[in-house]
């Protein structure tokens, strides 16, 4: 079978490389992609949102089925436009339609989506520029700090956490009346401040059943020691020693069970991904956001662990017979380290040679922002590259990993060395 995944970066290269080893795969084609994907797959230069583009792609290439890696596209409905359309509408789409989208397309949707089913997650309420006054009233009745997310999707920057109430009320100001994050703004949620520590939970559901697959953390801040701006994630864990059995059961119970029932008896047809992003505080899990696609790095560290094939846990999701599906996961854990361009995630550039790829062998090298040019691979955005690595430990997978790095080579690489930090004692 011919299959097509949507996305360009360390994510989709570790869809590519966990679907090229599954015998029921022909031929994988990947649009945008990058320099990775393109050494095991065949690249296709087509926007992933421009769906006619995407059409013509599919019929060409005899695709019978869509991997969807950002959130974008399904924001967009990619899957509602091939269900709408005869010539596409019987070849499966991985990943939701848009009224499951709005999960992650509109934190206002997600956080009464929560409320209504009973899931925990930080009170709130949704202001707009009709009931500013109301919204500054509300940020006092809050302790600080003043937790302030624009509906829509504003590029992973939507969200402010401040000290000060003067500046959470003219923040909101600025994000509601002179729309800071465009139109993702015009809505504003501000809810509760969540005590405890962060970590990510993913699970594939067919709408009907679902698999939890393994746990991740990941560190966003560009600074060692989580210091300093925030980006998509300069590296990642899997599992997550504080998630224990105990605590992933009520995960499951509090979270899972009720998503999952939410979204039936809400009406919505959810086949794909559903990333659940938590806060464990002393033991009690509350949802911090929903994403409708798997995190990038986390992808980087939770497929690696996965035994089974991947595409036959697809072909469940299609069919709606997951549950009929083989599941393991090796005990093995999982690290990432992210290679990035100097000056990320603030201006970078593009460009540079990059040496060493090929002597690795006790790591996996998954290609984020690279592309091939004059037949070397170069680096081709702030996110480079993604080292991953399989031990008994954290520390002795951190360690390959390191040692990994040490090969690589481009013009400005900047790393974190502490990846895992909080983690080991
Ligand atoms: P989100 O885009 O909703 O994941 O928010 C980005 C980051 O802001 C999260 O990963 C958390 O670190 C933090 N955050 C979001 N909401 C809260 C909250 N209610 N309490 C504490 N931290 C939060
Ligand atoms: N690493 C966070 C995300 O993919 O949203």
């Amino acid at each position: 079978m011919n299959i097509l995944i949507l996305g360009s970066g360390g994510r989709e290269h570790a869809f590519t490389h966990k679907l090229v080893q599954s015998e029921k795969v022909t031929q994988i084609f990947v649009a945008p992609g990058n320099a990775g994907t393109q050494e095991i797959a065949t690249n296709i230069t087509i926007n992933p949102t421009d769906f006619e583009a995407v059409k013509k792609a599919v019929i060409a290439h005899d695709i019978e089925m869509v991997i969807v890696g950002p959130e974008a596209p399904l924001v967009n409905g990619v899957h509602d436009f091939f269900l709408a359309n005869d010539e596409l509408k019987n070849i499966p789409v991985i990943g939701p339609k848009k009224d499951g989208a709005l999960l992650e397309g509109s934190k206002d949707f997600s956080k009464e989506f929560m409320f209504k089913h009973g899931i925990p997650t930080a009170k709130y309420q949704s202001f707009t520029k009709d009931n500013l006054q109301e919204g500054k009233l509300f940020l006092e009745t809050l302790t600080p700090p003043y937790v302030l997310k624009a509906d829509g999707l504003a590029a992973g920057k939507g969200v402010l956490i401040l000290d000060s109430l003067d500046e959470a009320k003219a923040e909101l100001e600025e994000m509601v009346s002179n729309q800071k994050f465009g139109d993702a703004s015009s809505t504003v949620v501000i809810e509760e401040f969540l005590k405890g520590i962060e970590l990510s939970v993913f699970v594939l559901t067919d709408g009907i059943s679902y698999k939890i697959l393994p746990s991740a953390k990941d560190y966003k801040r560009i600074g060692e020691g989580d210091q300093g701006l925030n980006t998509g994630g300069m590296g990642a864990i899997s599992p997550v020693p504080f998630a224990d059995k105990s605590f992933l059961q009520k995960v499951e119970d509090l979270v899972v069970k009720p998503t999952i029932l939410g979204l039936q008896k809400d009406g919505i047809d959810y086949r794909g991904f559903i990333f659940i992003g938590l806060m464990n505080d002393n033991g009690a899990p509350s949802v911090v956001e929903y994403n409708v696609r798997m995190g990038d790095p986390e992808t980087e560290v939770v497929l690696p662990r996965i035994a089974s094939d991947l595409f036959d846990l697809f072909e469940g999701v299609a069919h709606q017979n997951l549950h009929e599906k083989e599941f393991s996961v090796t005990e093995k854990i999982a690290t990432t380290v992210m290679l990035v361009s100097g000056g990320y995630p603030e201006a970078y550039e593009k460009g540079k040679l990059i040496s060493g790829l090929k002597t690795i062998k006790n790591s996996i090298v998954f290609h984020a922002g690279t592309s091939i040019k004059n037949n070397t691979v170069v680096t081709n955005g702030g996110r480079v590259i993604a080292v991953t690595s399989l031990a008994a430990s954290i520390e002795e997978a951190l360690e390959l990993s390191y040692k990994s790095i040490d090969e690589i080579h481009f013009n400005k690489m900047n790393y974190r060395k502490d990846i895992g930090f909080d983690l080991v004692e």
